[in-house]
């Protein structure tokens, strides 16, 4: 034996750290809770791991927005179940988790629906997953579905260092959750509860942490981002104005961005921002839903079609690079083709950068399951496919118009090619370039050469 082995052999096997998968679902903000719940798994010894194969803990951080979203899990729970199955023939165990607003909205069903669930736990009570935890591996089912009294953001670890790093150079940070409006489709209200704005330091001080661990780009997020009102180090009530106006001050913070806002929440301090500030990035995703005033009414929007177009008007006045990207939902109870033909002229008028558009989905418990008139399926996905074509127009022609600019360009990751990175255009856009020697992380001064169907091409300049 050589003393090599016989080292070897005294040496007790080592621990295998225990493995998370997070599966996320739905909107950036269950990409901020899934990242956060990582770092606080962390501290009890989990490493985040991309192969389900490999984990000890599966969470499904799920989103119950519309229908097929919140289907979705209860598919991926059947696979999962097979799987904890097989690992428990080999000894070994695997504990299942659901998160985020599918567990908020339908908890004791999912418990019921699917035997294979260890742990239940809504948005607002994820600091408590690592005791949650201890106690399913007690075996017990755990649901935590209440809304917290106590802020979870303070529960939460703030982002850690070299997790961010692996993250990369751009980051969400979630300032601002829960929904008061209640429009009459959606389940936001009753998943994420009442609309809350995190302090400015605590703001500011994950910013810092996001800067020290390589972060150059910070998109703030907020169901109602725009809405944010919390109390400055001054004393008094800051709105986002304000804070982007503080946070573009921090060193080594290159650009911001922030999403998702409500046309009825844009005050004028925030459209200053777009004029005052460089690292702000001309970007609007403004949500509309629909170009009819009856229908607008009926989802409670509470503003009509021509005050949302003065509003960008306004925002466009200050800052005419501003791209435009919005949401849009067709076949809404009680639409009628001439309510439909309002949403198209209403994209006509408007000319957005790129959009999202949805049939409408019933959600159980909102008024809108409750109205008279349910547009026919076959309706819905005529008009969805009117729309998605001149919205898809639109971001081509967009596109077109962005070829023989010059931007800066933050380079974000390896592109497909050897030697080439891709990095984001100031209006989103996915930007591909050779690397000629430049780094993840760098902001260099490109031009825009061509424009794909999904991505723009541009070569260094300088
Ligand atoms: N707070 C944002 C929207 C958040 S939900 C706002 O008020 O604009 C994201 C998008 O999902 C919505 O803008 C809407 O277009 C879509 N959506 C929400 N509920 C829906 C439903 N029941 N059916 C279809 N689409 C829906
Ligand atoms: Fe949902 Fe309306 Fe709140 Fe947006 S503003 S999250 S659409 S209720
Ligand atoms: Fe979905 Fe919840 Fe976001 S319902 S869109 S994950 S707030």
């Amino acid at each position: 034996m050589s003393e090599q082995t016989v080292f070897l052999d005294d040496v007790a096997a080592p621990v295998r750290a225990r493995k998370v998968f997070v599966k996320t679902y739905g909107c950036q903000m269950n990409v901020y809770d899934s990242d956060r719940m990582t770092d606080a798994l962390s501290k009890d010894g989990y490493e985040a791991t991309d192969r389900v194969e490999d984990a000890d803990l599966v969470l499904l951080n799920t989103c119950h927005i519309r229908e097929k979203a919140a289907e979705k899990v209860y598919s991926e729970l059947g696979r999962l179940r097979e799987m904890k199955k097989a690992r428990a023939r080999d000894g070994r165990e695997m504990v299942i988790g659901v998160t985020g607003c599918v567990a908020q909205a339908e908890g004791k069903e999912i418990l019921r629906r699917a035997p294979a669930v260890d742990l239940v736990i809504g948005p607002q009570t994820y600091h408590r997953l690592p005791d949650a935890l201890r106690r399913a591996k007690g075996g017990e089912r755990v649901i935590e579905t209440d809304y917290a009294i106590e802020d979870k953001f303070e529960h939460l670890p703030a982002p850690d260092k070299a997790r961010t790093r692996q993250r990369g150079v751009t980051a969400f940070l979630t300032v601002q959750e829960g929904c008061d409006k209640f429009c009459t489709f959606c389940v936001v209200p009753y998943t994420r509860g009442a609309e809350v704005s995190r302090p400015v330091s605590q703001i500011l001080a994950e910013a810092e942490k996001l800067v020290e661990g390589g972060v150059r780009e910070v998109t703030l997020l907020g169901q109602n981002v725009n809405a944010w009102h919390g109390e400055g180090p001054d004393g008094r009530p800051w709105g986002l104005g304000d804070l982007l106006r503080r946070l573009s001050e921090v060193e080594g913070l290159a650009r911001l961005r922030y999403t998702t806002s409500h046309p009825r929440d844009m005050d004028d301090s925030l459209i200053a921002a777009h004029r005052d500030l460089p690292k702000l990035m001309p970007y609007l995703h403004l949500p509309v839903q629909s170009g009819s005033d009856r229908i607008l009414k009926a989802m409670n929007r509470r503003h009509t079609a021509a005050e949302y177009i003065a509003l960008i008007e306004r925002v466009r006045a200050v800052q005419p690079d501003l791209a435009i990207s919005g949401d849009f939902i067709v076949g809404f109870p009680g639409e009628s083709d001439e309510d439909f033909e309002a949403t198209m002229r209403l994209v006509g008028t408007v000319g957005y950068a790129q959009a999202f558009s949805f049939k409408y989905s019933v959600r159980p418990g909102t008024p809108g399951a409750d109205m008279q008139n349910h547009v026919e399926e076959a309706v819905k996905a005529e008009r969805l496919e009117r729309l998605q074509s001149l919205l898809f127009t639109q971001q081509r022609d967009f596109a077109a118009r962005c070829v023989g600019k010059t931007i800066d360009l933050l380079l974000e990751k390896p592109g497909r090619m050897p030697d080439q990175l891709v990095g984001r255009s100031p209006w989103l856009q996915p930007v591909n370039v050779g690397a000629n020697g430049s780094e993840i992380g760098d902001i260099i001064k490109v031009r825009i050469t061509d424009a794909g169907p999904n991505s723009l091409f541009a070569e260094a300049i300088g």
